[in-house]
């Protein structure tokens, strides 16, 4: 695997690569890598002649500055595991190298989308990971970008970030990759403790009922018992829980087919937030 720290570096290979028509698949992270990446890379692998991973921990998308300093570094770990999985190169940025002095954010438009469910709870979080794409993007020129449906707003942002840049990029979305407990991974996972973290199955099962709970009782009311599940874990608050259109997160309403929805889900455990959700 190669390691390359700058972008004029990256800039070099890919159009070598390109030029050789090989097609690019792109990986981005923050590192602190688990199963549920490896199997964006596994599908990118299989898809495209060159998967490229980024790790670069994004300091504009936290909007909490405790979150940010916590956030696990695992540099050499991560390296091992993408040197096993045989990805082709490593971007792994410095924040300069990413962000010039100076540097101005874009203030994208998504029409509302950035500024409900995780975006109303985290403001600016997703102009921070639209600017970041757009970067990477434009140094990477990908094929194919990779990201995981347990960050489902985030692919729609994507998306639409694609068709504002006007990139042909194709955003492949991969399917949640879960803990035995059915806890969907993620990086901030280990900061649960052994407890919570062996009961954190708790909001994947709470899901799957209520999807059931929908052929059988009101979409309000299947909402309402959901949520006084979770209420019943000592340690978990619910943030949000919604069945919606899951095209633009729309409310769910009479009419609405039932297959294009999605239940979207925020549970705060401890003093880890649980993102999930499931496609009906
Ligand atoms: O999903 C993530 O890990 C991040 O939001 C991403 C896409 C790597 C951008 O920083």
């Amino acid at each position: 695997m190669l390691l390359i720290k700058g972008s004029n570096e990256v800039k070099k290979a890919i159009s070598f690569l390109k030029n050789s028509r090989k097609t690019i698949g792109f990986v981005p992270t923050m590192g602190a890598l688990h199963n549920g990446h490896i199997s964006l890379i596994k599908q990118s692998k299989a898809e495209t002649d060159i998967t490229l991973c980024s790790i670069f921990i994004n300091p504009l998308q936290f909007n909490n500055e405790i979150d940010l300093n916590t956030y696990p570094i695992k540099i050499e770990n991560d390296i091992e595991m993408l040197i096993n999985e045989g990805v082709d190169l490593l971007f792994l940025p410095d924040k300069s190298e990413i962000y010039p002095e100076n540097y101005k954010p874009i203030d994208f438009s998504f029409d509302g989308l950035d500024l409900i469910y995780e975006g109303k709870l985290r403001p600016g979080h997703f102009m921070g990971v639209a600017n970041v794409l757009k970067i990477f993007f434009e140094i990477i020129e990908p094929n194919y970008a990779y990201f995981g449906q347990k960050d489902y707003q985030q692919t729609l942002i994507v998306r639409k970030l694609i068709e504002l840049l006007k990139i042909p990029i194709d955003i492949k979305v991969c399917e949640i990759v879960r803990e035995e407990t059915g806890l969907a991974m993620s990086s901030r996972n280990v900061r649960l403790n052994e407890t919570n973290r062996s009961n954190s199955g708790f909001l994947f099962k709470i899901l799957n009922e209520l999807k059931e709970d929908l052929n059988n009782i009101s979409v309000e009311e299947a909402i309402e018992l959901a949520k006084s599940k979770v209420a019943l874990n000592a340690e978990a608050s619910c943030e949000y829980l919604d069945v919606l259109n899951r095209d633009n997160l729309e409310k769910w309403e009479e009419g609405y087919i039932k297959n294009q929805s999605i239940i979207l889900s925020a549970v705060k455990y401890g003093n880890v937030r649980l993102l999930d959700n499931i496609l009906i």
